[in-house]
């Protein structure tokens, strides 16, 4: 947060803002506050952390100081803020953990919104102060009854929050506010590569730029910020205009609003609202649409710096302001030292290129007037997104109509529209049509068909999606026609619009998100047991406040160096040569590593032939490393590799999608490729059964896009090749083993370490290594230690994602829709190397039926190799995108027999009991009993009338209802890997040190694992402490991965204090009232060992492919959930209205972190089938290289309701305190 002291208005303001993105030369004169000056666990908590870490706001916490920033910006300035204000303040915000659900009940408790609803629910209990309206009183109508739940059953209980007293906020500093010299100082900063000048006066502005005239001006940096460090560009002079007045004045004109260049996005939208709240509504209309737009343009941090100037002059074609800019003739002043002043329209000429204008490089942007309009004038633009939340326009566009007076005939009409051309472009053969006709359906398809004349887009264009972008063209033109047909039709009664259309123009519903969690809290006798307790995730409160220590928060070491990567550039190609030469001679470098430097036998990521640490002959995917720059920090080890000269042969094919590898039958081999199971009869089902559907289904990869981005620090112990590596990774005994082969060293010399990693989803089981190995390699030879945490567009590069799936299905059933049988195929398209690809497969292959009971089956998956990077393990581990194969076919088979598709899935649905196609028995599987309380708890029939009453209602906005169940086996199917360890010490003072094999990532697993500690020895979790996964207490885990680690860590962690408890029984039993310490003390004089390891193997027998017979999995896991979709047809844009899931987690042990772990797993489902898209070139570049083009699930997304149940009374045998996963 930055504060600044307004001397205009005398009163501090505060923004929340990117830190990334903030040159600290433009901090001068402001006040910065960080999640570590509000509150801390070591004082007080400010109430934005404490609630965040109440709310179970809190997972991996990585994304967390952020969202704590945002909120508490938010209240310096409003301490009573609405919903409203909380949607724009987050508008900038990610999460990956949460699903955002915790974080908007957390911080409603701050709103007003929320006071109204305490009150309602005190009216309406008899405790509250009665308004004269009675139980009319609308307090009561707006929904009392979501809080008035009983406290006992929820995951937080906000009567215990602290209150919120913006009088206790720290002062902003006096200095700035009593003096105004920082303000008035004429500054220039001196740097190696960087002069940056910050002048007070426009003359002196004007001759900087006349003697620099390739100068950059800089005011929010958001589009510099980003040249400079994605795009490597050099701007050596910047010069910040922030306090030349003409540039940041807003003068008021008869014509309309001169705003200066510099002016923020948000002051720019604060005026603007004041002069539409004082000025006749008709004469606003273009600033209503700024103001409109500018709620949608990025997010609440970019506009607080961002100027209205940078936008204008940056000419992006998908600028959000430039085409209202250009539909509305708005007047532009420019300035120079050598020509003066000069006034120019924006129309289709100020656009000379791509990013290119009209303006003189002498010349600087100083004011921009808005201009009013006539009374008989309109005025519309719309923006369509891929996330409507801080996303870049697709298309977008602005209409600007004027009709002869008291009349529909147009007068003149401009268009125009952005993402349609390399510029914000005009449709002049469409006005011209136009102009002198009436606003009519005549007219309209006549704007139709020229608008598609004036908009041409080759196919080739960049950005793709040639025919959705022509078709939003029109839409738009379609909905600004109704929009200015409602408001004609006010004065001119002959203009008419059916009630149907309106759905057209009104946006999405915009509620207050509301949500329920159901669970059972299991009454104990114990005042120690915590087991089915929500209680909070260890780590929460030093997350709000930021003290947690992540890897890269690890200080700095003496001597440390960085790690840069070289990486591959092409999909398929020889290498040539790799030129290191210029790169070593910078300063600050030290040494450059390649496949030159391993032998070749030591140069693999493991023992298999699949994968090399550094490619030395043969690059088949973009991103591959070939070789490592170390230097003495980032920006030089970047800066380093970057000159490293390599040069290629390119080699054919590129093999980049499903369908390439299918062509060229380029297919792994070196173990079972394709994956085969089958059972029954099924050629003989398809030659007999009444009927038979084939189909198919696709989906796109998925970036992980854990917040924080692969890390590792090794430090090298200078004695016995001995390595301490700190890594964010999932697999710390996978890192201590890759890297002790790459180095040729015993595992016992490479301890790995991990405290907590900033989410993993999979992206962390196995990748990690392909950054430790190098680091590793470079610390031993340099004897200094390496860090490095990839940038996030390397990190999407080089690490792959979660694999794109083609699915092929035949299905065979009888007039009731029962599945008789079904031929499937499987290909994901694993990347240049195997990795898991393999194992992905088998999950797929063990999950294409879902829920559904097949009797003949033969399902065959192949593992494709492609020149793209590996693809790895992610959430679902294959299994989302083949059930969602399955999903299709029930759905296929419904549509042909004509029945309720609702109907054909209960059909099918497995019975407890029944067997599997890979002959496994469903125990402990309740898929009914999810199903049928889902149905109930939706209210699904209901709701489906009510869906079709407003499909029949309204033409543009359609709604659709739909109910989905899934099943997931729990386990490793290799078998080995369903082992685990756990180790612990007590020290004399009775404190534990406990330790266990899972690396917590969020997903509350040290939690959970204090609460079997605690609950087995009959201790508070306050006396247990887990500090760390170490590869030196318990050695040779499994990754923390496949929704088994609370299971078999939790079942170590319980032997260990088992054999703990059976050590203090004589103690206990001799002091039978003594305490804890007591019995430790005695146990320790009686020389008892007071430490221990613990074990558990799971007792799954494993599966064996060539009898199709054994056990895949310890037990399953099921969960069905309703959601209720509106989609706008007009643009394909969609909301989620509703989602209402059942869920079997047996009795959760932590009904807080499963519940978060449920909202959070659904978003990100949701973003995979919604949302999210890797897109590749045809040479295999990836295009969505960060959050800009791949675009995360925001706040804005989660469903308006969100209802989360456990079922109840299903206990799990098989796994630890009767839990699942
Ligand atoms: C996360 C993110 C989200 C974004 N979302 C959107 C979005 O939704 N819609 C959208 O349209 N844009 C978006 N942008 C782009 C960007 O924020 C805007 O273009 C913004 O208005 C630029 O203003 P700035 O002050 O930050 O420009 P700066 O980076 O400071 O400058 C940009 C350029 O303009 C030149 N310049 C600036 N002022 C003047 C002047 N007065 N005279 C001459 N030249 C000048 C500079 O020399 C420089 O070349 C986004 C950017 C980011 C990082
Ligand atoms: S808690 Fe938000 S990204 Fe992990």
């Amino acid at each position: 947060m930055i504060s600044k002291y307004d001397r205009k208005l005398q009163k501090v303001n505060h923004f929340a803002i990117n830190a990334c993105l903030a040159p600290v030369c433009a901090m001068h004169g402001l006040s910065v506050t960080t999640v570590e000056g509000i509150g801390s666990t070591k004082t007080k908590l400010h109430p934005v952390q404490e609630r965040m870490a109440k709310a179970h706001g809190s997972q991996c916490g990585f994304c967390t100081p952020g969202i704590v920033m945002s909120m508490y910006t938010l209240l310096r300035n409003h301490p009573k803020p609405t919903m409203k204000d909380l949607e724009i303040a987050f508008q900038g915000n990610l999460c990956r953990c949460t699903g955002y659900r915790p974080i908007i009940e957390g911080y409603k408790t701050f709103t007003v919104d929320w006071e109204i609803m305490q009150n309602a629910t005190a009216l309406a209990n008899g405790n509250g102060v009665a308004c004269g309206m009675g139980d009319k009183c609308c307090k009561l109508q707006n929904g009392c009854k979501e809080y008035d739940k009983n406290e006992d059953e929820a995951l937080f209980k906000p009567r215990e929050f602290v209150p919120n007293d913006p009088t206790q906020e720290p002062i902003f500093p006096p200095e700035l506010k009593l003096y105004d010299t920082l303000d008035k100082q004429n500054l220039v900063f001196k740097g190696k590569y960087v002069k940056w000048y910050r002048p007070t006066q426009l003359d002196e502005l004007l001759e900087l730029k006349q003697k620099h005239p390739d100068a950059k001006i800089v005011v929010g940096n958001t589009e510099i910020g980003v040249e400079v460090k994605f795009k490597h560009l050099e701007y050596p002079i910047r010069i910040q205009p922030t306090l030349v007045s003409e540039m940041t004045d807003v003068v008021l004109s008869e014509h309309g609003i001169k705003i200066g260049a510099a002016l923020s996005l948000q002051n720019v939208e604060d005026f603007l609202r004041e002069q539409i709240s004082i000025q006749p509504k008709y004469k606003t209309r273009i600033f209503t649409a700024t103001v409109q737009m500018l709620h949608w343009f990025a997010g609440r941090q970019i506009r607080n710096v961002a100027a209205i100037g940078g936008n204008v002059m940056t000419g992006s074609p998908i600028s959000d302001l430039n085409q209202i800019f250009v539909a509305s003739k708005t007047e532009l002043e420019l300035q120079s030292k050598r020509n003066g002043c000069r006034k120019v329209i924006m129309n289709a000429n100020f656009f000379t290129g791509y990013r290119q204008n009209i303006v003189n490089k002498d010349e600087v942007l100083i004011s921009i007037t808005i201009p009013f309009t006539k009374e008989n004038q309109y005025f519309y633009a719309y923006k369509q997104a891929r996330r409507r939340d801080d996303d870049t326009a697709i298309v977008n566009s602005a209409v600007n109509v004027e009709f002869e007076n008291h009349s529909d005939i147009i007068k003149s009409i401009h268009l125009a529209f952005g993402g349609m051309a390399p510029t914000t472009v005009t449709a002049p053969k469409t006005s011209k049509l136009l102009t002198g006709k009436p606003w009519n359906r005549e007219t309209l398809d006549l704007a139709y068909k020229s608008i598609i004349e004036d908009l041409p887009l080759p196919p080739s264009a960049p950005g793709g999606m040639i025919q959705f972008r022509r078709a939003l063209t029109l839409s738009f033109f379609f909905r600004a026609f109704l929009a200015i047909s409602e408001e004609l039709q006010r004065t001119l009664p002959e203009i008419k619009i059916e009630e149907k259309d309106l759905s057209a123009i009104t946006g999405f519903l915009d509620k207050i998100p509301k949500s329920s969690q159901y669970f059972q809290v299991l009454p104990t006798q114990e005042k120690i047991n915590t087991i089915g307790q929500p209680i909070l995730h260890a780590s929460a409160f030093k997350q709000a406040t930021g003290e947690a220590v992540y890897c890269d928060d690890i200080p700095p070491m003496i001597n440390e160096l960085y790690m840069g990567f070289v990486l591959s550039a092409k999909a398929h190609a020889n290498i040539l040569s790799i030129d290191p030469s210029e790169a070593l001679q910078m300063e600050g470098v030290h040494a450059f590593f390649s496949a030159k430097d391993l032998p070749e036998d030591r140069n693999k990521i493991g023992k298999t032939d699949d994968e090399v640490v550094f490619v030395a002959k043969t690059v088949t995917s973009q991103g591959q490393i070939l070789g490592v720059v170390i230097a003495d920090d980032q920006a030089k080890a970047q800066k380093a590799a970057r000159t490293v000269k390599v040069t290629y042969e390119e080699l054919q094919p590129f093999i980049i999608s499903i369908d390439d590898a299918i062509n060229h039958k380029s297919y792994f081999t070196g173990f079972n490729n394709p994956k085969v199971i089958e059972k029954g009869d099924v050629d003989k089902v398809f030659e007999t059964a009444p009927h038979i559907v084939e189909g198919e289904s696709r989906n796109g990869a998925q970036e992980h896009f854990y917040l924080e981005t692969q890390c590792v620090l090794v430090v090298p112990k200078n004695e016995d090749d001995e390595l301490e590596v700190f890594c964010s990774t999932q697999y710390p005994t996978s890192m201590s083993k890759l890297i002790s082969h790459a180095l040729n060293i015993p595992q016992n010399r490479v301890i790995t370490k991990v405290k907590r990693i900033g989410g993993g989803f999979g992206g962390k089981e196995h990748r990690s290594a392909i950054v430790a190995i190098p680091a590793a390699l470079a610390a031993s030879r340099l004897k200094r230690p390496i860090r490095c945490m990839l940038d996030r567009d390397e990190d999407i590069l080089m690490t792959g994602g979660r694999h794109p799936f083609y699915v092929k299905y035949k299905a065979a059933f009888n007039d009731d829709g029962r599945i008789l049988g079904c031929e499937t195929y499987l290909y994901n398209n694993g990347g240049y190397a195997n990795d898991l690809s393999e194992f992905v497969m088998e999950r797929a292959v063990f999950h294409f039926e879902n829920t559904y009971k097949i009797p003949n089956v033969r399902v065959v998956g192949y593992v494709c190799k492609t020149n793209l990077p590996s693809n790895v393990a992610m959430r679902g581990f294959g299994a989302p995108q083949s059930m969602l194969a399955s999903e299709f076919m029930v759905r296929r088979i419904a549509e042909y027999l004509n029945k309720d598709i609702v109907d054909v899935c209960r059909l099918n649905l497995y019975r407890d009991g029944d067997i599997t196609h890979y002959n496994q028995k469903l125990e402990y599987c309740p898929i009914e009993r999810c199903w049928d309380e889902c149905m109930v708890s939706s209210n699904f029939y209901t709701r489906q009338k009510e869906v079709d009453k407003y499909n029949r209602e309204n033409r543009w906005k359609k709604r659709g209802i739909s109910i989905v169940p899934t099943k997931y086996g729990i386990g490793f199917s290799r078998i080995h890997l369903n082992q685990a360890g756990a180790l612990i010490h007590i020290y004399t003072d009775g404190s534990v040190l406990l330790t266990h094999g899972g690396a917590e990532m969020g997903q509350g697993l040290h939690t959970k694992m204090l609460q079997i500690a605690s609950t087995v020895l009959g201790i508070p979790i306050s006396k247990i402490y887990i500090s760390e996964t170490s590869t030196d207490k318990v050695p040779n885990t499994s990754p923390t991965a496949a929704s088994f680690s609370s299971d078999i860590n939790g079942m170590a962690v319980m032997n260990a204090c088992e054999i703990i408890n059976q050590r203090l029984e004589p103690y206990k039993k001799v002091n039978p009232k003594g305490k804890w310490e007591e019995w430790i003390s005695a146990a320790y004089f009686d020389r008892v060992s007071l430490s221990t390891t613990g074990f558990y193997k799971s007792p799954c027998s494993g599966y064996d492919w060539k009898t199709n017979s054994g056990d895949v999995y310890l037990y399953y896991t099921c969960g069905v959930a309703c959601s209720e979709v509106e989609i706008d047809c007009l643009t394909g844009d969609h909301q989620v209205l509703r989602t209402d899931i059942v869920m079997d987690v047996g009795e959760s042990m932590n009904p807080a972190i499963d519940v978060g772990q449920i909202e959070g797993a659904f978003m990100q489902g949701y973003g995979m089938y919604m949302l999210e898209e890797l897109l590749y070139g045809p040479d295999g570049t990836i295009y969505t290289r960060g959050p800009g083009a791949y675009k995360l699930p925001g706040f804005n997304n989660i469903p308006l309701e969100f209802n989360v149940s456990f079922l109840k009374g299903a206990p799990n045998p098989r796994a630890v305190y009767s839990s699942k996963v």
